[in-house]
């Protein structure tokens, strides 16, 4: 008999489409005709990393490459728990807060149970879930906003997750110390809640909670943090979860082990530190926000904009055709309809030289629609 790979595939996951990541940038420069591309996709840091963590980079022995890193990244999760005031048995170190999706799902789902979450959230847990054969439930933002209250009325008993994401990557929208504290007792322990906190350290607003410190009141919480964003690693895939001792505990049994890279530990280890490199991010952040909100209102396109390093601009027309224009004016924008926006893009905020060339080019991308609706060919 002819082996056929799909036999052996569960139907839940034969049904499950595969995410297909961007091509290089090599690849898109020639496709797109551009000598120049701006990564405006992915809500990446333009400053780079942190100058400790760049310098850490430059120095490294090769040598370092030919061990096997810390198996649990210690030393970071020691600098980690110093950060946090608490002890390193409250941080898992993962490939990246992606992969800290899986490690809880593993530890926490089975057939037949479900995750709860926002229908235009980040899109992962929902996709992690689905993969691993877990329903996952849906609720509808309200105001742009996780609604606390269509959360709670989805849990049922076979609820084991409620991922929320503060602040809402692509709304920006966030809940307070207080919300967060409400739902937290209105979900009384029924289930493990994630608070995802990958852009926290973006967000200036003084009743911005700091889920950290709500792990020891309630041992159901989980909080995901990264160095993909603020700190500028993406690209050595770093994050990390913090939580109760006793939770903590559960996750690690289907945690991957030396899935963290040695350089990877070491930049992260050096990031920490940097206080001014934040000081500096934000405030490129906070210019280059206010530029792209005037502007998109002279141009009479209708924006989302929150926290974190990104915001989100309704375009007159489908937002597939809206990237490949904007590519080919060397600029990378991430579509919306996967996040169920159909025809809105998300932009991540760059400095204000480049916002200004990005603004140059959605005029002549609007212009040349316009343009072709005057004229259909
Ligand atoms: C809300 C949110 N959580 C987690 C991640 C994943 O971060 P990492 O690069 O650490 O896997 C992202 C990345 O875009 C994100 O937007």
């Amino acid at each position: 008999m002819k082996f056929q790979p799909s036999m052996l595939v569960p139907d839940f996951v034969r049904t499950f489409e595969p995410y297909i990541p961007s091509q290089p940038d090599h690849v898109l420069k020639q496709r797109f005709g551009v000598d120049h591309l701006y990564r405006l996709n992915n809500n990446e840091n333009p400053l780079g990393p942190p100058p400790a963590a760049a310098s850490i980079l430059r120095s490294m022995d090769p040598m370092m490459v030919s061990r096997y890193p810390s198996g649990d990244a210690s030393d970071l999760r020691t600098k980690l728990a110093h950060h946090l005031d608490m002890g390193p048995d409250q941080i898992v170190p993962g490939n990246g807060a992606t992969e800290i999706i899986q490690f809880v799902i593993k530890a926490f789902c089975e057939s037949g149970d479900n995750i709860v979450t926002a229908d235009k959230t980040f899109a992962v847990y929902e996709w992690v879930a689905e993969f691993s054969g877990i329903e996952s439930r849906l609720t509808p933002l309200r105001d742009n906003r996780f609604d606390p209250k269509a959360l709670l009325s989805f849990i049922d008993r076979r609820t084991k997750i409620v991922f929320v994401c503060n602040p809402n990557n692509p709304t920006g929208t966030y809940w307070t110390l207080q919300e967060l504290d409400d739902f937290m007792q209105h979900v009384d322990g029924r289930c493990i809640v994630v608070l995802d906190e990958a852009y926290c350290e973006f967000v200036e607003e003084p009743d911005f909670p700091d889920g950290s410190l709500l792990v020891e009141k309630y041992p159901n919480l989980l909080v995901f943090r990264t160095f993909s964003k603020m700190y500028a690693l993406a690209g050595l895939r770093i994050g990390y979860l913090i939580g109760h001792p006793a939770t903590v505990y559960d996750v690690c049994r289907t945690r991957i082990v030396y899935s963290t890279n040695v350089i990877a530990q070491q930049a992260a280890l050096a990031a920490l530190d940097d206080k001014e490199h934040i000081t500096r991010t934000r405030n490129m952040v906070r210019e280059s926000r206010n530029y792209l909100e005037k502007e998109f209102e002279r141009l009479g396109l209708p924006c989302i904009s929150g926290q974190g390093n990104y915001i989100v601009a309704r375009m007159p027309f489908n937002d597939q055709l809206a990237y490949r224009m904007l590519m080919k004016q060397g600029m990378m924008v991430r579509t919306m309809t996967g996040f169920r926006f159909p025809n809105h893009i998300r932009i991540t905020l760059h400095s204000k030289p480049v916002m200004q060339r990005f603004i140059n080019a959605l005029e002549h991308v609007l212009d040349q629609w316009s343009a072709s609706t005057r004229n259909p060919v």
